[in-house]
């Protein structure tokens, strides 16, 4: 394959971190393979592919990587059939870490599970558990809060509580959880979300900018239904319109107020 200059010169870097990004298909895993054989098959410096650590987000990404990094042996193999490193490579490739970041990290753990007081026999929940795990423990942690009757949190309670499920405090706890832990500091977000609540006169608030932005939106909003209004209100005034400009004035006259 005539690889471009770029894609080249990310096979050839060495000794750096590198950020390769390029439309889909564009070849980002070819040219990582090809770094990957480069590196294994060096003449001088070889590095013996379960020496690498190569991490993917998916599955099936993980195995892609593996499965071409494998062709690219085996085609190595036939062109040279004495080449004896490359039939090592081939024989170390099933214990080469090429796989998702979590079963890395699970890899790590199991390996490391008498350091951290930890029971061998863990396993990692799949997404439906961890969903009831979390709602039961939301479950216990608000019957807690509910036979303490602290003041704060039933006013809280009470303002949120829909009246028609009991539970919507519970699924709010868990929609603002999911939330902040898909930002970059979860701890930090929720702390600036709270923070922005915490001010002392109603003025402070408008000024604050989430009001601003909410602000914002109502007015549009507003246009909106005054500018549906108009258009309401010169159909109803052609002749043979609907006879209720009346009304549609007087709608006009609240919302602009
Ligand atoms: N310089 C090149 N010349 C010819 N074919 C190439 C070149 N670079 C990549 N290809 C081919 O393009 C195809 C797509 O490459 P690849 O799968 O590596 O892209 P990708 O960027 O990883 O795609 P995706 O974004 O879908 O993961 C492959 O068949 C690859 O062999
Ligand atoms: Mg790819």
């Amino acid at each position: 394959m005539k690889w471009t200059d770029k894609q080249q010169k990310v096979i050839d870097t060495r000794d750096r971190n590198i950020l390769v990004s390029a439309a889909a298909g564009s070849g980002k895993t070819a040219v990582l393979v090809e770094r990957i054989i480069k590196m294994i098959t060096d003449e001088e410096n070889p590095t013996d592919v379960n020496q690498l650590l190569v991490v993917t987000f998916t599955r099936a990404a993980a195995s892609e990587m593996k499965e071409r990094i494998r062709e690219a042996l085996e085609k190595m193999e036939e062109d040279n059939p004495n080449y004896l490193n490359v039939q090592k490579q081939l024989s170390l490739i099933h214990n080469a870490n090429i796989s998702t970041i979590d079963s890395f990290c699970a890899r790590v753990v199991k390996d490391n599970f008498d350091k951290i007081d930890l029971d061998p026999n863990f396993r990692i929940a799949d997404e439906n558990e961890i969903e009831m795990l979390q709602s039961d423990i939301v479950e216990e942690m608000l019957e807690e809060y509910y036979l303490a009757a602290d003041d704060e949190f039933m006013e809280l309670a009470e303002k949120y509580s829909t009246g028609k499920t009991s539970d919507s405090i519970g699924e709010l706890i868990l929609r603002m959880y999911k939330f902040a832990s898909g930002q970059i500091e979860p701890e930090k977000w929720i702390k600036e979300a709270i923070s922005v609540y915490d001010v002392s006169s109603k003025e402070e608030m408008e000024q604050s900018k989430w009001m601003q932005g909410y602000l914002e939106l109502q007015k549009n909003r507003l246009e909106g239904i005054l500018s549906q209004l108009n258009i309401a209100l010169t159909i109803s005034e052609s002749e043979d319109g609907p006879k209720c400009a009346k009304l549609l004035r007087l709608l006009l006259t609240s919302y602009r107020r």
